[in-house]
């Protein structure tokens, strides 16, 4: 991606603020103003005061000069705090924005990114990208607008000398050139490296106990050490060529220095120029390098965001899997009756179908257990029910309707998904329950909890329900307990339970069969299940085996249910 795909990428997430960057420069050449009077000033001292020894002719130069550097100095703050601030919206505003985006992806897109490394994009690559389309953009009018003054000057002051001057600029526009290329692929290099430690450490971390239990830690001490290896090399070799271009930059620069120098030497000598218009000359040049630099180091700054650039714009480029429709179905009162209609679904990417032909009809306020070996398609299924994917073939149907006629908001109001692994907050007891419904009221709170004979332990707790939870700090079973808290106060009319008691010890898992009752009562339930003694509690059983399982599923299912009603 070149700099201008990717400040064309990302300049409109500007728009807004633009009226405060042009405020930023305003600020910016204001400060550039007074420098130049400054400057001017100050030859007019050498040659008036100064030269003649004159004390009379000092005060008035001097008064207005502080004048000025005061003024300067106002608007030079008033300017780099605007920057700053317009500069950090930007970062808050692009990380929402792609915030945002990732929240939509579907759930593969969370298996092939590794969680360390989208942590990092989102926060050290949006930060670079600030760097190229807000700090680059305001930094480019600035050093063009200073250029162009203080040449004015210069060349007001004496042309010849200037014409030498600007003779380098084109050795300068050349280094920066040469540097570019190998600057931008260290800068990627690293990028990607810092996404690997993140996420080394993340997941490191997430796995300290098995660690520790199974003394792996050179191991893991190696593998955090090959990521840092990658990235100290790109990091080292990236500052290395900015050095060397800044050295050669200031090699030439001395170069202009002299042959300034020297000709304006020759230049007072031939009675042609002052003393104070040559050093006037020599500062304008002291103020023309540094912009004259830093459009060359924008450059880089900018080819090294490129690489977070690339990296942002692949998350964005990302498509969610599934859309609103245009005119979105509206139901008053959904019954619940669930239908598969010869289901097929693939995974992206994938080689083989997760899914073909899966049939399955559910009755509004039905219970209904689906099992079959692992791997078959159950949380497929789920997933396709709460519309995490559109099925590659046939429909899915709720109350009659296209799960695809909905908004995908208004479908998940009507549909409660318990996954199988047990997902709780760092927050307090109630906030997780209420996590479905945040407006509900303490006692509906407790009334959930009570139905799921959570209430029980979580008066134990030292603050009760606002206690902090700490996944540690309580059972599985109590944790799935809590989760069905949660999904009744919820209270929708499908609910879906990805193996509710794996992971659970028999007591537990005996434990959460009330609640579950409880939880299944007046709605469309779907549990899926390995666990055939939860078989008897329900109204159906339906067994998936292989592929296209869907049609023969009642009539399988009807023995195992006889079968488990025999346990
Ligand atoms: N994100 C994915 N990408 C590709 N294949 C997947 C993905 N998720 C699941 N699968 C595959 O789809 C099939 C069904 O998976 P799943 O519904 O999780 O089975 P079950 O819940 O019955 O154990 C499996 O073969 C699994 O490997
Ligand atoms: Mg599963």
């Amino acid at each position: 991606m070149t700099i201008r795909q990717a400040f064309a990428r990302f300049w409109p997430l500007t728009r807004g603020d633009r009226r405060w960057y042009v405020l930023v420069c305003v600020c910016v050449i204001a400060a550039a103003v007074c420098e130049t009077v400054a400057i001017l000033l100050f030859g007019h001292l050498t040659d008036h005061a100064l030269e003649q020894g004159s004390l009379a002719a000092f005060w008035h130069p001097a008064t207005a000069w502080l004048g000025v550097a005061i003024l300067g100095a106002i608007i030079g703050y008033l300017g780099n705090s605007l920057a700053f601030w317009s500069g950090e919206r930007f970062v808050r505003r692009l990380r929402a924005h792609v915030f945002g985006h990732v929240q939509e992806l579907p759930p593969d897109f969370f298996q092939r990114h590794r969680r360390g490394d989208l942590v990092e994009r989102l926060s050290g690559d949006v930060e670079a990208i600030e760097q190229l389309v807000v700090s680059s953009a305001i930094g480019v009018v600035s050093a063009v607008f200073r250029i162009v003054l203080f040449s004015a000057a210069a060349i007001w002051l004496c042309w010849d000398l200037a014409l030498v001057t600007f003779a380098l600029a084109p050795l300068l526009w050349l280094a920066a050139k040469i540097f570019t290329g190998p600057i931008r692929r260290f800068a990627r290099s690293e990028r990607v490296a810092d996404g690997a430690i993140t996420s080394v450490l993340e997941e490191s971390l997430g796995t300290i106990e098995l660690t520790q239990a199974y003394n792996r830690k050179p191991a893991e001490e190696t593998r955090l050490d090959r990521e840092a290896g990658a990235w100290m090399r790109a990091s080292v070799s990236g500052a290395r060529r900015s050095e060397l271009y800044e050295q050669v930059v200031e090699v030439l620069e001395t170069l202009c220095v002299l042959g300034v120098i020297g000709l304006g030497v020759w230049e007072i000598s031939q009675g042609r120029m002052t003393l104070g218009a040559l050093l006037s000359f020599a500062a304008f040049l002291g103020y023309l390098y540094p912009p004259l630099r830093s459009l060359g180091e924008l450059n880089l700054t900018a080819t090294a965001a490129t690489a977070a650039t690339e990296r942002l714009a692949e998350i964005l480029s990302a498509a969610p899997s599934v859309t609103d429709p245009e005119h979105p179905v509206e139901l008053e009162h959904v019954r619940g009756r669930v239908e598969f209609d010869r289901v097929g679904f693939h995974y992206p990417g994938a080689g083989t179908p997760a899914l073909t032909g899966f049939d399955l009809t559910v009755e509004p306020g039905e219970f209904v257990v689906l099992t079959g070996p692992s791997g078959v398609g159950k949380s497929t299924i789920a997933k396709l029910l709460l519309r995490f994917y559109d099925p590659t073939s046939g429909q899915v149907r709720l109350d009659g309707v296209p799960l695809s006629s909905f908004a995908v908001r208004r479908l998940r109001e009507s549909i409660t998904l318990l996954p199988q692994q047990t997902l709780v907050l760092r927050d307090t007891i109630r906030a997780n329950v209420a996590y479905g419904r945040p407006d509900a009221t303490d006692e509906e709170v407790v009334e959930a909890a009570r139905s799921a004979a959570a209430d029980e332990f979580i008066t134990t707790l030292p603050e009760g329900y606002d206690t902090v939870l700490d996944p540690s700090m309580l059972s599985g079973g109590q944790l799935k307990r809590l989760t069905f808290a949660r999904a009744l106060l919820r209270d929708t009319p499908v609910l879906v339970l990805d193996e509710p008691t794996a992971g659970l010890d028999a007591a537990s898992a005996h434990q959460i069969i009330t609640p579950l009752r409880a939880l299944a009562r007046n709605r469309t339930t779907i549990l899926i299940t390995h666990d055939l003694s939860l078989a008897q509690y329900a109204d159906r059983v339906v067994a998936l085996s292989g592929t296209g399982s869907g049609s023969d599923a009642p009539r399988v299912g009807g023995r195992l249910l006889s079968a488990a009603r025999e346990l």
